[in-house]
C-alpha cells in the first residue's frame, strides 16, 4: 500500500502559522505521527509539500501507477484551482481531500471546494488528526478495492 501525502500552499509553516487555527504542530511533526501510523497499518507513506500549483499537478500526474492512493490538503488551492481538480480526474488515482480546520465552518471563500466533486471523500475539522484519519480512509479505499 502506497499512499501520496500532498500538501499545498503555506502548510511548510505549520507550527508557526496561525496555531490558534492550524494548531502547534509542524508538517514535520505532523509527517513523523502519519509514518508511525502507517507502518502499524503496514502502509508505506510519501510526504510532499509545495507552494507551487504547477508542482502539485507534476506530482498528482507522476503519482498514477505509483502510489495506491492520493491524501492531499490543497490548502488554499483547493478553493481556487480547477488545475488541480483536472489533474486529479485525469489520473485515476483515488484522492481524499483533508484539511486541519473545519472549513464549513470558516469564511464563504474557504466553504467550497473545487476537488471535492473528484475525490472520494473529504476530512475536515479534526485538526492533526485529520491526516491520521485521511491515512485510515486511504488504507480502506485499498482494502475495499480488493473486496470488489
Ligand atoms: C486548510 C484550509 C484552507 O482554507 C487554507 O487555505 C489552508 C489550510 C486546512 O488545512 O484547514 O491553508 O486547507
Amino acid at each position: 500500500m502506497k499512499i501520496l501525502f500532498l500538501n499545498g500552499p503555506n502548510l511548510n509553516l505549520l507550527g508557526q502559522r496561525e496555531p490558534a487555527v492550524y494548531g502547534r504542530m509542524t508538517l514535520g511533526e505532523l509527517e513523523s505521527m502519519v509514518k508511525t501510523r502507517a507502518t502499524e497499518l503496514g502502509a508505506t507513506v510519501e510526504f510532499r509539500q509545495s507552494n507551487s500549483e504547477g508542482e502539485l499537478v507534476a506530482w498528482i500526474q507522476e503519482a498514477k501507477s505509483k502510489f495506491d492512493v492520493i491524501v492531499i490538503n490543497a490548502a488554499a488551492y483547493t478553493h481556487t484551482s480547477v488545475a488541480l481538480r483536472d489533474a486529479i480526474a485525469a489520473v485515476q488515482v483515488p484522492a481524499i481531500e483533508i484539511h486541519l480546520s473545519n472549513i464549513h465552518a470558516r469564511e464563504e471563500f474557504r466553504q467550497k471546494s473545487l476537488i471535492a466533486a473528484v475525490c472520494v471523500g473529504q476530512i475536515s475539522g479534526f485538526g492533526v488528526k485529520s491526516y491520521v484519519l485521511g491515512l485510515e480512509a486511504a488504507v480502506n479505499v485499498i482494502d475495499s478495492s480488493k473486496v470488489r
